[in-house]
């Protein structure tokens, strides 16, 4: 057995290498260190990567997520369902742009946006008048579905797209957890919506702060671009290059999204080593499954048929009836074990800001309220040696042993 550890095992670790470190310092040298020819490569490789059309880069998910739906039209009078089991940013966006999120309970398994739930939300609380699903207190006409998936296992895109075409609403993907995950062998991205990519510190490809923006379409993927870019019709690269122009045209109020060259040149060495690193998290995943098979009191997160799963989180779920410590108390053996975890995520429902502006009860989202106090996510990172993973198992024996109700 393991003694404990000398050291506390963050939560997540950014995966660099002397290779991001060198094309970083390559870029500070070049003389080009915003958006330029380093940003360029990263999207024609992400794009290629994916199998898409388009890949914009962007400084966020949260900023791919806002421009995709400007460029779908969403506006103050439009509503958006997405899941409640997210991060704030999914929803934000609708709120940026004027519009109302309204969340949509979990499936068990999964924890994605339930199907069910969204079909029967849009039966129950919408009428079609004017030529748009209104819904029956707010008038707010319904346009858009955001699927998320949780952690990084694939939502039933098939399902939820089928349920879009019906009622003639967007989807727009958030797909923050979702590299390199796919369906069917086809990847998160590819799915014939617009897709949104996080490269934050924590994830599975990461820039430090970015994000991908992807389509098929080519008016959509111009209209991010341009508005990416304060609404201004040509990129700073191209009017600075030697035979670049001075001139140019302001068309919208855009935003400033755009990624550096800096980010893009850690982006492009990480897309090289995203199935490396992938590996190392299935393997992490793995064998946490394994040990944690002989723990009656912890349930290990179920992977569908025919998915593959991107492994940004391990949600490990505590039978909270089999223990006599809650999940917080859980949180705090762990640390005190010097085991770095974490919960994903707080439903939005319960967040202070969406319960006051929508008026949420707890009632209307039975299975994220069942499933959201027994949630832990444990460190699944490719920088974890078998030691770490090894602390982490033995850490949550331990625990379970001591607290068996
Ligand atoms: C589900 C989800 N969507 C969107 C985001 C926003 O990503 P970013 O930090 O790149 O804006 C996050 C960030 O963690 C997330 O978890």
């Amino acid at each position: 057995m393991p003694g404990p550890r000398d050291s506390h095992l963050p939560f997540a670790l950014p995966d660099i290498t002397d290779e991001e470190i060198q094309a970083v310092t390559a870029v500070l040298r070049s003389g080009w260190i915003t958006t330029g020819p380093e940003t360029k490569a990263f999207e024609q490789e992400f794009a290629r990567y994916i199998g898409v059309g388009h890949a914009v880069a962007l400084n966020s998910c949260t900023a791919a997520l806002h421009l995709a739906l400007e460029a779908l039209g969403v506006t103050e009078s439009d509503e958006v369902l997405t899941s409640t089991i997210t991060f704030t940013a999914t929803a934000e966006v609708v709120e940026y742009l004027g519009g109302r999120s309204r969340f949509i309970d979990v499936e068990r398994d999964t924890l994605n946006l339930s199907p069910d739930r969204v079909r029967e939300t849009i039966e129950r609380q919408y009428d079609w008048r004017d030529g748009f699903w209104r819904h029956r207190e707010t008038e707010g006409r319904l346009r858009a579905i955001v699927p998320v998936h949780y952690g990084g296992h694939p939502c039933d895109m098939e399902t939820l797209l089928a349920i879009a075409a019906e009622y003639e609403l967007k989807v727009v993907d958030d797909a923050a957890h979702a590299l390199p995950a796919s369906i069917g062998g086809r990847r998160i991205g590819a799915m014939g919506c617009p897709t949104a990519f996080s490269f934050y510190a924590t994830k599975t490809l990461t820039t430090g702060e970015g994000g991908m923006f992807c389509t098929d379409d080519d008016s959509l993927a111009d209209r991010v671009r341009l508005m990416s870019l304060h609404g201004i019709s040509r990129g700073a690269w191209k009017r600075y290059a030697a035979d670049g122009s001075w001139f140019y045209e302001v068309v919208d109020a855009g935003y400033k999204y755009n990624l550096t060259d800096i980010a893009a040149a850690i982006g492009r060495v990480q897309l090289r080593r995203l199935e490396q690193m992938w590996e190392r998290r299935r393997a992490i995943a793995a064998r946490y499954d394994r040990e944690f098979a002989s723990v009656p009191e912890v349930e290990v997160p179920s992977v569908r048929e025919g998915v593959r799963h991107a492994w940004h989180l391990y949600p490990l779920r505590l039978r909270l009836e089999q223990l006599q410590i809650d999940r917080a108390q859980f949180l705090e053996k762990l640390r005190k074990r010097q085991i770095g975890a974490s919960v994903h995520f707080i439903p939005l429902h319960r967040q202070p800001f969406y319960t006051q502006r929508y008026g949420y009860q707890a009632t209307d989202f039975p299975l994220s309220e069942q499933e959201y106090p027994r949630l832990i996510s444990l460190p699944i990172y490719s920088r974890m040696s078998e030691g770490d993973v090894e602390s982490v198992t033995a850490a949550v024996r331990d625990i379970v042993q001591e607290s068996r109700a």
